[in-house]
């Protein structure tokens, strides 16, 4: 099969999110399993000139938009048997920023029309065409509306996964027709509640419509998770799954992570110790045998910093000490800082990313924290596992789905878990955690060891999207 993978970041060229590390691990993964794949996306500025000065360049056409005629140039690079496609517009993309301009629902309208009238100087006429997000939701709608009839487009099937259903590239419904050019019988595809809504246009125009978890997929039918669309959901729910995701275990590998003061494996679990020493040595915390708590990521209502915000001298109160890294909004940010300084022996905030601080925390940490409102999938909880540092997650999709609550009769389970988006429910289970820590160190080594022996490469995640492709 031949698979379009179009997408609005794919690491190692550009990644801001969990979604850069799926667009740079799937489409590789596909390929090992005997696809043929190529993936599309913007050239943007930020792309390191070490990429853009070894790309070919493959030609250029003119991609109609409403009114306008924008030129689209096509760029090739080949790695691990993937063809990336990078489509360049200095007007729409060479700025700073890949995201959070004013006409971003204009950049990506233009992306995604170009993805399609690109396909003959690709080459590439795919059999099924899998766009992610509401950047790349156009797609099908704009398959369906323009394409459909062209020689080589008749029979291309469209996938839109879902990995942040917050985001929906929602705007004034006139763009509809001024930007993204779409015919009248097209209008109420992408409308919604009076607005355009680009990835309410793609649910409806895709075949499949995937989510990166399986308990996201049934979540998102409840309008607790599903940012206004549960209805549009319910509607489409025949042709919604969910796959999880998985992560790049070579990228991710404690024994071979050069970030790391000493690499260790599940035979030499004993060398991850002497990556707390590290840590503790390197922000300044004192060097101690307490359990470490890491927490890496966006500081963000969705991964539930309000409720570690609020029951955090109760946390620091314990023997323990807590590790953050991240950025985001700055009322965490804050707070962290100010607690930082009434407890230096404790917590240390580091208001930055860095993923060679993430590697570090992920590998001394003994416990990672994930207390998320929301989460489509996750993937630190899974790294974490991978490095041996136990997860305490409250039981929301992918989290739900990839973590396994310990159970002490059955020496079963990778972590520690609560349901309510509560504080002291969050606050009950790192105290279940910090006792058995503390009181059962053996019941400690099992737990670490359930989770490095889980396999959470894409093999099995490849596999589910292959048959998911051939059903469509
Ligand atoms: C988004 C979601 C996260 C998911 C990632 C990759 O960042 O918030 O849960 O793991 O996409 O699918």
């Amino acid at each position: 099969m031949k698979i379009l993978y179009a997408t609005s970041e794919a690491g190692p060229f550009i990644r801001t999110g969990g979604l850069g590390d799926v667009s740079a691990a799937l489409p590789p993964a596909l390929v090992k399993e005997g696809q043929e794949v190529a993936v599309i996306l913007p050239l943007y500025e930020e792309i390191p000139s070490s990429f853009r000065n070894n790309m070919e360049f493959i030609g250029n056409t003119t991609v109609p938009l409403s009114w306008r005629r924008q030129y689209a140039g096509l760029y090739k690079y080949v790695q691990q048997g993937v063809s990336y496609f990078f489509v360049d517009n200095e007007y729409y993309f060479k700025r700073k920023a890949i995201y959070g301009h004013f006409d971003d629902g204009e950049r990506f309208a233009f992306f995604s029309k170009a993805v399609l009238e690109l396909i003959p100087l690709m080459g590439f006429y795919p059999n099924v065409i899998h766009c992610n997000d509401w950047q790349t939701a156009l797609i099908p709608v704009m398959l369906d509306a323009f394409y459909r009839k062209a020689k080589g487009y008749t029979n291309i099937k469209t996938v839109l996964a879902i990995h942040n259903i917050e985001f929906q590239g929602r705007m004034s419904s006139y763009v509809i027709d001024n930007v993204f050019g779409l015919p009248d019988e097209f209008a109420s595809i992408v409308e919604y509640k009076g607005d355009a809504n680009m990835l309410k246009g793609g649910i409806e125009a895709a075949n499949k419509v995937i989510t990166v978890s399986p308990t996201y997929a049934n979540e998102i039918l409840d309008p607790y998770f599903s940012y206004g669309l549960e209805h549009i959901l319910h509607e489409r729910k025949y042709k919604l799954q969910g796959i999880l995701n998985g992560i790049d275990v070579d990228l991710y590998n404690p024994e071979k992570d050069k970030a790391l003061f000493k690499n260790y494996s599940y035979k030499a679990i004993s060398n991850k110790k002497a990556n707390k020493k590290g840590l503790q040595k390197l922000v300044g915390l004192p060097v101690a045998d307490v359990p470490v708590i890491g927490m890496v990521g966006r500081l963000a209502g969705q991964k539930g910093i309000d409720l570690l915000t609020r029951v955090l001298k109760e946390i620091l109160s314990m023997e323990v000490q807590l590790v953050v890294l991240g950025t985001g909004d700055w009322k965490y940010e804050n707070a962290l800082k100010e607690a930082e300084k009434q407890f230096p022996t404790k917590l240390n905030a580091a208001i930055t990313f860095s993923a060679d601080m993430a590697s570090k925390i992920y590998a001394a940490a003994d416990m990672f924290l994930m207390p998320s409102k929301f989460e489509p999938c996750g993937l630190s909880q899974m790294i974490a596992m991978r490095y041996g540092t136990v997860p305490i997650v409250r039981e929301t999709g992918g989290l739900k789905d990839t973590v396994e609550p310990f159970n002490p009769e059955k020496d079963t389970g990778v972590g520690f878990t609560f349901k309510s988006y509560d504080a002291y429910d969050m606050l009950d289970a790192i105290r279940r955690a910090v006792t058995v820590y503390y009181e059962q160190p053996e019941k400690w080594d099992i737990i670490v060891k359930n989770g490095m022996s889980k396999d959470f490469s894409w093999n099995k995640s490849a596999d589910e999207y292959i048959m998911m492709y051939k059903n469509l």
